[in-house]
């Protein structure tokens, strides 16, 4: 998604801007540009390619400028193209980058227009542009200060003057933005990432926060324009930019960095303790009577495995939302609930809402299970559980949802714990199992020349149908939604049971209908509704375990797992369907790391 790096210096500060860009790029984008003060003039550089196209027109420009602003865009009020990339100008005196969305920015359009101002693009930006222009007089700091009073919805933004050379101002409302200080330098960025490398140093903006950078240092007015006090503190920055090594895209590194990422989730778990969560006496988690888990995407599917969890081993009612559709419903709070963010990236600006809603409904107890440590959603939870995926660079997400999976998993063993449902040696028992994952996963990754087979087969179809049913019903969901964000084939799960009262009638010779089998208590009951689709001449792909009577048949195919994992089998029955959708899309040549229209942090609505 959208990404910001700002700048003032006093050296030449464009490649770091563009480097900045470059650590972003992971998270998706369709355009991107770069607006410098050099010479007292705004210089602008734009490019719908990558950027590494910017770079290329900075060298052929001779650009070198000490102050400048870039961004990289993904679009969402008008199309990807050149006249509508940031920075966006007004009267070539102020250029904005802005990630997040001017809800309002209809009827400032028309006001601006009637004050003179014409405009050139299709974004909502342009309006801050012409807004921070029209108040400029009063100096660039007091002027986006008023012009963010009237913007509603989310932002966060920076912005140069010509008029005030070695000085960038920005602003943040539900948008990530920090400040970055350096040796006779300070940055602006939306994400500490992007800064990856020269500087570790970084304040983080809070909201309604508005903040001026300049050679020498850097000034806070919080949102009622006080002066405000943001600490700098030290970021683990550096190795944040994974390398690809052997690896032809961050998926395939990713999935394959499994054992590794859940073996690092797991290390220093001694025993089952509420310290894992920060809360050492149990303070917060002995008192949940109920748990809501809130999240988006596949972090919603952990939430969704993480249920039967929490139901059948603490015994704690458990329900788990859409966090888009949670923030705007009027559900009935339940106070003593634990609420549990569950998200990679910590910045989903739906499931951060989603959070916020819930405190603002008197929902106190709050518990983030993230990948990044200094991102919103663990900044603003009382209880937090880092998972050690590493940094997730592919669009689809792979090792940071079986990372989830296993802290869901401590924290269902926990509140057990607190509730007295946990025996000692049921205690020691999942631990050996959670200790063993690592490998029993290496174990799944082997089975990567079988799923080849079968994307090959996969590749030439245009839908597919996921079954599963309990436990695994949520990994067919997980294993359709890979399958379509990155192959672009239409992919549908459902819980199998449910075949029969629809989508049964999509079923015929062309239809593959992938089953999730593990050896569990419903087996029996999901061979029955596989015997539906083989009658209506549907073609089965199997992931059973070692120890599931099927057998292969015509129009059958069975794939084994090692033998059935318990409560754990779906961290393991995943991994199949993560290596059919990559396989299927890099036999379709699709852009693997970088779906179409998807963006890694979704940090708008
Ligand atoms: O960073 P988050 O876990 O909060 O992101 C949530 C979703 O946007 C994310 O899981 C998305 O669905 C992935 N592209 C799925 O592979």
């Amino acid at each position: 998604m959208c990404g910001i790096v700002g700048a003032a210096a006093r050296r030449d500060i464009l490649p770091v801007l563009v480097e900045g860009l470059r650590r972003l790029e992971y998270r998706g984008y369709d355009s991107c540009g770069v607006a410098a003060l050099a010479g007292g003039r705004l210089e602008r550089l734009r490019s719908v390619a990558r950027v590494a196209d910017l770079s290329l027109q900075m060298k052929k420009r001779r650009l070198k400028a000490e102050t400048g602003i870039a961004h990289t865009r993904w679009a969402t009020h008008g199309a990807p193209v050149t006249v509508n990339a940031h920075p966006i100008f007004s009267r070539g005196e102020i250029a904005v980058v802005h990630n997040g969305i001017i809800e309002n920015h209809e009827e400032l359009r028309a006001e601006l227009k009637s004050a003179g101002y014409a405009f050139e693009t299709q974004t909502d930006t342009e309006v801050i542009a012409h807004l921070v222009h029209s108040l400029c007089s009063a100096g660039l700091l007091a002027a986006v200060r008023r012009a963010v009073k009237r913007l509603a919805g989310a932002y966060a933004i920076a912005v140069l003057s010509s008029r005030e050379p070695y000085r960038v101002v920005g602003a943040r409302a539900g948008s990530p933005l920090v400040v970055g200080a350096g040796r006779g330098e300070h940055f602006l960025a939306s994400d500490a990432l992007a800064l990856a490398g020269t500087t570790d140093r970084i304040a983080f903006l809070e909201e309604g926060d508005v903040a001026e950078v300049g050679p020498d240092g850097f000034r806070v007015l919080d949102a009622s324009g006080r002066e405000a006090r943001r600490a700098l503190r030290t970021v683990q920055t550096s190795g944040a930019t994974a390398e690809l090594g052997p690896y032809r895209h961050y998926m395939q590194k990713e999935i394959f960095e499994q054992p590794r990422a859940v073996a690092d989730t797991l290390e220093g778990v001694g025993g089952i303790s509420p310290a894992l969560f920060g809360d050492p006496k149990g303070a917060v988690l002995g008192k949940a009577r109920s748990v809501l888990i809130l999240a988006c995407g596949t972090s919603y599917h952990s939430g969704l495995v993480a249920k039967h969890w929490l139901e059948s081993l603490a015994r704690l009612p458990t329900q788990v939302e859409i966090a888009s559709e949670y923030r705007y419903r009027d559900s009935v709070p339940a106070r003593d609930a634990l609420v549990v963010v569950v998200s990679q990236s910590g910045e989903t600006a739906d499931t951060l809402a989603a959070l916020r809603h819930a405190r603002l409904r008197g929902q106190k107890r709050s518990l983030a299970i993230c990948n990044v440590a200094s991102s919103a959603m663990m900044r603003e939870t009382r209880l937090k559980y880092l998972t050690h995926a590493g940094v997730e660079v592919g669009v689809a997400s792979t090792k940071a949802f079986t990372t989830q999976l296993v802290a869901l998993f401590l924290l269902a063993l926990c509140l057990a714990k607190l509730g007295r449902r946990l025996p000692k040696a049921e205690e020691r028992s999942h631990l050996r199992r959670l200790r063993h994952l690592p490998k029993a996963l290496a174990a799944a990754l082997a089975l990567e020349p079988q799923l080849i087979a079968w994307s090959e087969r996969f590749a030439k179809k245009e839908h597919a149908l996921f079954l599963g049913r309990g436990l695994h019903y949520p990994i067919a969901l997980e294993g359709a939604l890979k399958l379509k964000e990155i192959s672009y084939i239409h992919a549908e799960a459902y819980p199998a049971g449910e075949l029969k009262h629809g989508p049964l009638a999509l079923v015929t010779s062309a239809m593959p209908v992938v089953t999730v089998a593990p050896n569990d208590a419903l087996l029996e009951k999901l061979k029955s509704n596989m015997q539906e689709v083989r009658a209506r001449g549907g073609e089965l792909y199997v992931l059973a375990d070692a120890d599931t009577r099927i057998a292969a048949d015509d129009g059958m195919h069975v794939l084994r797992l090692p033998e059935h994992y318990g409560p754990l089998s779906p961290i393991l029955h995943v991994v199949p369907l993560q290596l059919l959708a990559y396989h299927s899309a890099l036999a379709r040549g699709t852009d693997v790391d970088k779906p179409r229209n998807l963006a890694k942090s979704v940090t708008v609505e």
